[in-house]
């Protein structure tokens, strides 16, 4: 399984403090069959340039690639990418492609946690046709809860985006029937597990990806992962060919 969201990289954001964390995480990713991780730090455009966000994506990105010298056989590949927190403008960011998660179209964006504005949703969706880079709506899960909103997913519905969502949305007492109808229905198109840490928030995809198991069966943890090799492609008519 893929993990398309961790804060995996050391020292960069409020997710991993060093390297000895990181190797941990990634150590506890392994055992949760978690083959390859995103690590998707967080960019905010109105604290710092993306030039400097890249500058210091790359230094902790060589740090924990150096710290993972001689243990890559037992512990998940690593590609870069970001979450960007959304802000008006974003279509027109020219750096925008340097933030896609490696080896892929896609860029993973963060949407407000207020209630979000139609032009909001409409500036996402035009990212896809400004840029040919396909827009992944980071946790999905952490909107519905935070606007009590159980229909967010459709406001998205027919636009060129992809829907992300954290594996604590299908261990959620309160949430899951809606974590796994909207499995279900296919309005999830990859999780991920948006660790932070070995303790509060820790790599928990495998309890996850067993709560869908025995709900829905295999078949859509098989769509989320044949979804998850499909992005790997340089093909820009992905989107097309997956969903619309
Ligand atoms: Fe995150």
């Amino acid at each position: 399984m893929i993990d398309f969201h961790s804060h995996i990289l050391p020292a960069i954001d409020d997710g991993s403090a060093d390297l000895e964390e990181s190797l941990g995480m990634l150590r506890l990713s392994a055992a949760h069959d978690v083959g390859l991780m995103i690590a998707t730090p967080h960019f905010y455009a109105d604290a710092e340039s993306p030039a400097r966000f890249l500058r210091r994506r790359s230094h902790a990105y060589q740090a924990l690639r150096e710290g993972m010298s001689g243990q890559e056989a037992i512990l998940p590949m690593v590609l870069t990418g970001a979450e960007i927190a959304y802000y008006e403008g974003i279509s027109d960011c020219e750096t925008l492609a340097d933030m896609k998660i490696d080896g892929t179209p896609l860029v993973l964006v963060e949407m407000p946690m207020t209630k979000w504005s139609d032009r909001a949703v409409e500036e996402l969706g035009s990212i896809y046709d400004k840029t040919g880079l396909i827009p992944l709506v980071a946790h999905i899960d952490r909107f519905i809860q935070l606007q009590h909103d159980r229909r967010l997913a459709e406001r998205l519905r027919g636009l060129p985006v992809l829907i992300q969502a954290n594996a604590s949305f299908f261990l959620n007492r309160r949430y899951s029937r809606l974590a796994f109808s909207m499995m279900e229905r296919g309005e999830i198109h990859l999780l991920g597990s948006d660790c932070h840490n070995l303790t509060t928030r820790r790599p928990n995809l495998l309890p996850a990806m067993q709560a869908i198991r025995d709900k829905l069966g295999e078949a859509p943890l098989q769509r989320v992962e044949a979804n998850g090799r499909r992005v790997f492609t340089d093909n820009p008519k992905i989107l097309e060919a997956m969903f619309l």
